[in-house]
Formats: C-alpha cells, structure tokens, sequence
C-alpha cells in the first residue's frame, strides 16, 4: 500500500466471546480485504489448518497470518493487530497494545464488562491512547444501555460519550438513533444498511419516540461533554451501539473511527521525541513468533514502525547491541497471505525474519545513534511453575535454552534465594507450552513442570521481606535484575500481607520500568 495513505493501527480488547472475531471480519469486509465471511476465523472454520508455520499454530488454528491485518477504508489504512484470548492469551496479546496507536473496546451488551477487558484496558490506560467501545449484541435482551454506560465510568473509571443511541433491543430492536447526524439506522432482518433522517420518521411508535427523545434528554443534561483532547488522552471513549453479526452499526462505526483513532504519535526513543514522518527509520520488536519445525529455526519479529520510512533491503542497527544488519526478508501479512514488503511507513507493523538476533523490545534504526524504545514493560505474571529438566545430565542445554527463551521474551524467570529453584512467570498457559514444545524441539531438553498455586506477583519497592514473613502462600523470588518479587496465592493473602505489614511497598512491576 502506498507509504502516502494516511495509517490507522488498532487493536481489539475484549474478553473471549464478546464478538472481537466477528466484527473484524466485517470491518475487512467493509474494506474490500476479504470477499466472504468466515476468512478470518480460522479458529472455528479450520480455514488456517493447511499452514505449515508453526507447529502449534497449526494444532490451535491460529495463525501469524492473522496476527496483522490491513484494510482501506475512505482513504485511510487500517492496521489490525490481532490480541488473541481464550487459551492463547500469553504475554504477547500485552504487548501487542504498545504497538497500537488506539484501541477498540467490545463489550457483549448481554454481560457487561468481563476480567479480560478490564486486564487489556489496564495497559491502554498506562499508555493513554484513545479508546473506542463498541457495544455488541443489541439483537440480544442485554443491559440496558444508561447502565452499560455506568459500568464503563465506575469499573473503568472513564467518562463515556454515546455516538449513537438504541431503538429498542433484543426482539423489539428497532435501530439506533445516531447523536451527531440526528438519522436512525434501521434494524431489518435482511440486515441491508437502511439510514433515514430522524426528523418525519414514519417507522417508530409513538412510544418509541417518546422514550429515544427522554434518553436523549437525559443524556444531553448528565451526561459528559465531548472533547476531542479528552478522546485523544483515553479520558473519554465514545460509544457506539451495533450488532456485529447482523452488520448493524459497523459501518457507521467504522465512518467515525477513522475520524476519532489516532494516527501514528510521535514517541520518545532514548529521550529523543521523533515524530513519524521523521527522517530517521526506527522501530520496535514487540513479538517475536518462533517457527516450530524443528527443521527450520527461524522466526519472524513484529517491527512496530515508529518513525520514517521503510524499505525492503535497507541497513539498520540494532540500537542494543549496535550490529549492523540489512532488512532483506521482509512481510506484510494481509488476512491469509504472507506477503513480501517493499515499502512500510509510520503505524505499519512488518515481519522480519530473524536467525536469533532480535529480542523482545529491541529498536532498530538507521545511522549510528542507539536510540533505544522504553515501550515494553514487563507484565505481572499470573501463573507460576518450577521448572527442572528431567535429565539432570542435559543441565547446559538447559541452561543455554531457558536464558535465550527467556531474553527472547517467551517467559518470564524468577528464581528462589539460596537455593536458586527455576520458577518462570507467564501471563497465559500458552506460553508455558511454547516454553516447553521449544526446550525440547530447539534445545533437546525434556522439562517437568510442577505448576504452583501462585496467581499474583508484586514487586518489593521498600522495606525489606524477610523469611518469617514467607509462608507456602506467599513466596519470596527473585526475577531477572536480582530485584525481589513476592509471590501470593490470591488477592486474599496479598491483602492479609499488606495489613500485617503496612511498611512494606509493593508494585505490581509496571512502575518500575
Ligand atoms: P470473540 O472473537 O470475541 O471470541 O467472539 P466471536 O466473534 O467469535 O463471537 C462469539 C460468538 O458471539 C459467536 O457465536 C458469534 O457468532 C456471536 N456474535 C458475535 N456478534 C454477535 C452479535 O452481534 N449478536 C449475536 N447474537 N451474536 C453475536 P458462536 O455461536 O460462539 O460461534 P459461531 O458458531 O456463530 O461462529
């Protein structure tokens, strides 16, 4: 696509269910990227099976070449990068978040807001970008809209601004009242797109009526006042009401998105603010995907561009460690091809393929300046497991494949005083299994697993935890910088803690990067 085209790049935060699937193949339909429904769910259709890409991709159906996709919409590129849930959620649907410039937020109108998109909110929050919600299921009986716009401000703690207004829900869902353009879009079994003015309507009942215009008036006087700035900061999201599955509000959702998404912010690179039409080529690693046939050790790394322009063949530098390299092998992916690129810019995310060099996080850029993206921080774990090799025998091949793995960002290493006891950290079961299909395939060592009952990890920021503190719920490690780091069972032990020892200060990790 040409590096002129104006960039969007999103990602979607919801928890498993919510429609997160079902609405980005609709917004791909709406950009001509892909012609049937269907394309993009390779989890249920199998459509991604045939590829041999990856061992475990290819047993779970997912795929790298759903993990980036693109679509042009009123001029605009829109990057999506795919956060992926259910038993793939790992570390890397963290990471992805610091590779977007906004977030879309679906919430299923029937439940509410659930534990994964409070998690994923979580990191957009830190990085103050904008947040969109699309509220899905209005075919459904689900919440009635004031109350869903309530949750969002209490559980978020974010002001909500509706873009447009249901008619109804479930089996008596009429359409939904657009604020800003005073139309209603109709809701019609044959699911064709039917907008008419508001003013001389003749399909809602008097009733109907009645209650749209007190909603509005109610809104109109409690609620927030919309500020782009305030959507800008993440401070306000506005709100649209849609149905996914009968394409109904998608694409009035996707005419607003293009205005209210951010494109490409300039960001700060060792203390450097480069805008992204700088000169200068930089970028960041924010996944690394590894190749799982033991016959072929490469990977591909997610470069995130930040600044300038990228073109097929150029030579950077690897800001950490200062080699030189030439970027020949270069991918875009495109719904379900694998393409070569030849020219990227600002906001698009490229593929690169990689014999080990690239760690999670790294910059690259052009010229002899290491500048260096302090984007990635370390997410707090939330699942626990001592490690050992089952044969003792295989202890340097071990060692060598759990320090690459863990450098490369596929886990995270604690381990325990004195003793030293392996304990990796992930944020999902996925990347336990990666960490182990790896040990054996790349490094042949068989690991034991002996999983712990330990879900919260909190950083020792002062204060200092002694043994008689630590009991078989509450376990004092170390992690990768020698910095102490507690691990509790529950919130409940966490709290019990924090009551009997008021002096000590705990981080949950963020922070402290
Ligand atoms: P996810 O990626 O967030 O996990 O959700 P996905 O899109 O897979 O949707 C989860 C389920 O919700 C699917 O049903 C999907 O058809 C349904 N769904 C999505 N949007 C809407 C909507 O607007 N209204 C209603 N009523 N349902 C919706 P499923 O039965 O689990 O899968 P499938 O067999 O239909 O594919």
């Amino acid at each position: 696509m040409s590096t002129e085209t104006p960039r969007r790049t999103f990602a979607i935060i919801s928890h498993p269910d919510a429609g997160k699937t079902t609405l980005t193949e609709k917004l791909l339909f709406l950009g001509g990227s892909i012609r049937s429904a269907g394309t993009v769910k390779g989890k249920k259709t199998g459509k991604f099976a045939t590829s041999d890409w990856m061992e475990i991709e290819k047993q779970r159906g997912i795929s790298v070449t759903s993990s980036v996709m693109q679509l042009l919409y009123n001029g605009v590129q829109i990057n999506i990068l795919d956060t992926p849930g259910h038993q793939d959620f790992s570390e890397d649907t963290y990471r992805t978040l610091t590779a977007v410039d906004t977030a879309v937020m679906v919430i299923d109108s029937v439940k509410g807001i659930e534990a994964q998109t409070i998690k994923l909110f979580k990191v957009c929050r830190m990085r103050g970008i904008p947040i969109l919600t699309f509220i899905n299921k209005l075919d459904r009986e689900g919440k009635e809209p004031l109350d869903l716009l309530a949750e969002i401000e209490e559980v978020l703690e974010m002001e909500t601004y509706p873009m447009n207004w249901p008619i109804g829900m479930g089996k008596t869902l009429k359409g939904i009242y657009s604020i800003p353009d005073n139309t209603i879009e109709v809701f019609n079994e044959t699911h064709e797109r039917e907008i008419i003015p508001f003013d001389g309507q003749k399909v809602l009942a008097d009733y109907e009526k009645e209650k749209l215009e007190e909603d509005i008036m109610l809104l109109e006087e409690a609620g927030n006042e919309f500020t782009m700035e305030k959507v800008r900061n993440g401070s306000l999201t506005p709100v649209f009401f849609g149905s996914a599955l009968s394409s109904f509000g998608v694409q009035s959702f996707l005419d607003h998105f293009v205005t209210l998404a951010a494109e490409p912010q300039p960001r700060k690179a060792s203390g450097v603010l480069l805008p992204p039409d700088s000169e200068v080529f930089t970028g960041f690693v924010f996944k690394i995907q590894a190749n799982m046939n033991p016959h072929h050790r490469d990977r591909i790394a997610f470069l995130r561009i930040c600044s300038g322009k990228f073109e097929r063949g150029m030579e950077v530098m690897l800001s950490r460690t200062g080699k030189k390299m030439k970027l020949n092998q270069s991918h875009s992916f495109f719904a379900s091809d694998r393409e070569t690129v030849e020219t990227a810019m600002a906001g698009d995310i490229i593929g690169l393929y990689d014999s080990g060099n690239f760690q999670v996080g790294d910059t690259l850029v052009i010229g002899n300046e290491r500048l260096i993206y302090e984007e990635m921080p370390q997410f707090p774990p939330e699942k626990f497991a001592k490690v050992t090799a089952k044969n003792a025998l295989k202890h340097k091949q071990y060692h060598k494949g759990m320090e690459q793995l863990v450098q490369e960002g596929t886990i995270q290493l604690y381990k325990t005083p004195f003793f030293e006891d392996f304990i990796i950290g992930a944020v999902g079961e996925l990347q336990f299994q990666v960490f182990e299909y790896r040990m054996k395939n790349e490094y042949n060592v068989e690991i034991e697993f002996h999983h712990m009952t330990h879900e919260l990890a909190r950083w020792v920021t002062k204060g200092e935890v002694t043994d008689k503190m630590t009991d078989s719920r509450k376990m004092l490690v170390n992690d990768q910088q020698g910095r102490p780091v507690l691990l509790f069972e529950n919130d409940f032990a966490l709290r019990m803690f924090q009551e009997k020892y008021s002096d000590i200060e705990l981080s949950t990790g963020w922070e402290l990067l």
